[in-house]
């Protein structure tokens, strides 16, 4: 397993997923480049030489972005298919126990340490994206460190950056995500909230920051956990706050409550395909130490692609630990279960083998609670039979034409939590702050109390296929 991003990076071009790019400017020349390089199926590009940056000051993009990539930095076999790195991965997370961060007395991320009239965030070539953002965002493969002032654990969660001056910058954190709740509780007690922000850092705390880990469980001990041993961390001479040591570029600095200092934020073209959220107030930090390593590399994951699958090539972000939720809620006779659409987030496809009446129901259900995130996701619940590959969408569409009878089994149902960048989120709701959105829950099973009289299936058995295949053998080859 990697130490640092860098040795990930190296791993990545010597299985030549890296293409190198000099003298490309952060102002939309990085992000446009990236974009088409992401149409081209290209997508890990390291710019070094950016415009007004001195030669080392290096950004590279979209690491996980192709399914090689996604199994070396998560140290998933090579060989595995899509749906069995989804199923490998949920083995994983089941397995969960805490590998706490050790404390070391230093590390690279302290090569260079910038503090009073230093600190200058313009030192880091962060780019303006697209054409119609705010601003630059030096954060987008970041992620944050808080502590919650009451419970005591760290967060460690991914969410967007963006540089207002010198010494402040703006992040944005969808309601109810853990980040959100705990620098709420600061404010609430009219404190500041102490946080740790990383741009560039060891692929797997970066996927344990950016998947659904569950409130309660520091993303430092699953990171650890996925990668067989503790992340090491330096104390926040300011904070106290855990710093990777590994970490290519860090920040120290407090987040004051909204009514002392808040900003325009955005707009960003976000991972919908839409510049959704538009500007608005959001909250701030305020940077009271920078920390980098010599020749330092800004990871940026920014959203290229509208309807792509984003960051990660597979659901494996949302897919396994929904699974893993829905076995420890109790649910029964779960076979697989794959997230489809924009960013692998949006139509969620559960498999069973049922085993009662109300038994898919009880899943769909289950599954509309326990998958989270923004923006829209898990819109669309599809509970389907176990003959149904559920990373099939043709297959998935054929039991929703044929099991589904949508006067009985599709479901409404309002009040889900949604956030600010839901496209479809009516202007006199956004403008009330009611960030909620409706779930569609469909069963796509065969009814239960008729599943025997159901119509058989006109596939060969897998008694005769494998007769047939076992004969024909070289046809097939
Ligand atoms: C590249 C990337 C960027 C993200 N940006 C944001 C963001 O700006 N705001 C946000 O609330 N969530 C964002 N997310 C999603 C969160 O990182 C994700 O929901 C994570 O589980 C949040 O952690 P938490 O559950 O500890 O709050 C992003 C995810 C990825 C992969």
């Amino acid at each position: 397993m990697f130490d640092d991003l860098r040795g990930f990076i190296h791993k990545l071009e010597q299985k030549g997923q890296v293409t190198k790019v000099e003298g490309a400017d952060w102002e939309l020349e990085i992000g446009t480049i990236n974009e088409l390089m992401v149409e081209r199926k290209k997508p890990i590009v390291l710019f070094d030489k950016i415009k007004g940056y001195p030669q080392g000051y290096r950004l590279v993009t979209n690491v996980f972005r192709t399914g090689i990539a996604l199994r070396i930095g998560l140290g998933i076999p090579e060989q595995l298919s899509d749906v069995e790195v989804i199923r490998y991965w949920k083995d994983v997370c089941d397995q969960y126990k805490p590998v706490p961060p050790v404390e070391v007395d230093s590390g690279p991320v302290m090569e260079n340490v910038l503090n009073g009239e230093q600190i200058d965030i313009f030192r880091f070539p962060a780019p303006r994206w697209h054409e119609g953002d705010g601003g630059r965002y030096i954060g987008t493969g970041n992620v944050i460190v808080t502590r919650d002032p009451d419970e005591g654990w760290l967060n460690v969660g991914t969410y967007r950056v963006m540089v207002h001056d010198e010494r402040t910058l703006g992040f944005y954190i969808s309601p109810g995500k853990h980040g959100a709740v705990m620098r709420e509780k600061y404010w609430a007690k009219g404190q500041n909230c102490p946080v740790v922000i990383c741009f560039g850092q060891e692929p797997q705390l970066f996927a344990a920051a950016s998947a659904n880990v569950p409130w309660g469980v520091s993303e430092f001990d699953f990171a650890g956990y996925t990668r067989g041993r503790p992340i090491e961390v330096i104390r926040g001479p300011i904070t106290g706050l855990p710093i990777p040591a590994t970490a290519e570029i860090a920040i120290e600095g407090f987040s004051p409550p909204p009514s002392v200092d808040s900003r325009t934020e955005g707009p960003f073209g976000e991972w919908s395909g839409y510049y959704a959220s538009a500007a608005r107030e959001e909250p701030v930090v305020s940077i009271e130490a920078i920390y980098h390593r010599n020749d330092p590399i800004l990871l940026g994951q920014p959203p290229a692609e509208p309807g792509g699958t984003g960051t990660y090539p597979l659901p494996i972000h949302t897919a396994s630990p929904l699974w893993t939720a829905l076995e420890k809620s109790g649910m029964q006779g779960i076979k697989g279960v794959w997230v489809h659409g924009p960013s692998n987030r949006i139509v969620v496809v559960v498999s069973i083998q049922q085993r009662y009446l109300g038994h898919a129901k009880q899943v769909a259900t289950a599954a509309a609670a326990l998958i989270q995130g923004e923006g829209g996701t898990g819109r669309y619940i599809i509970v389907v039979d176990d003959d149904i590959d559920v990373a099939n969408w043709e297959q998935v569409m054929w039991a929703i034409y044929s099991r589904c009878d949508p006067e009985t089994s599709i479901n409404i149902v309002p009040g889900y939590l949604s956030s600010p960048i839901d496209p479809v989120l009516p202007p006199e709701k956004r403008g009330r702050r009611d960030f909620t959105q409706t779930r569609v829950i469909v069963n796509a099973c065969k009814p239960y109390h008729w599943i025997n009289q159901f119509p058989p299936v006109n596939r060969a058995s897998p008694e005769l296929r494998k007769k047939v295949l076992d004969k024909w053998s070289q046809l097939f080859a």
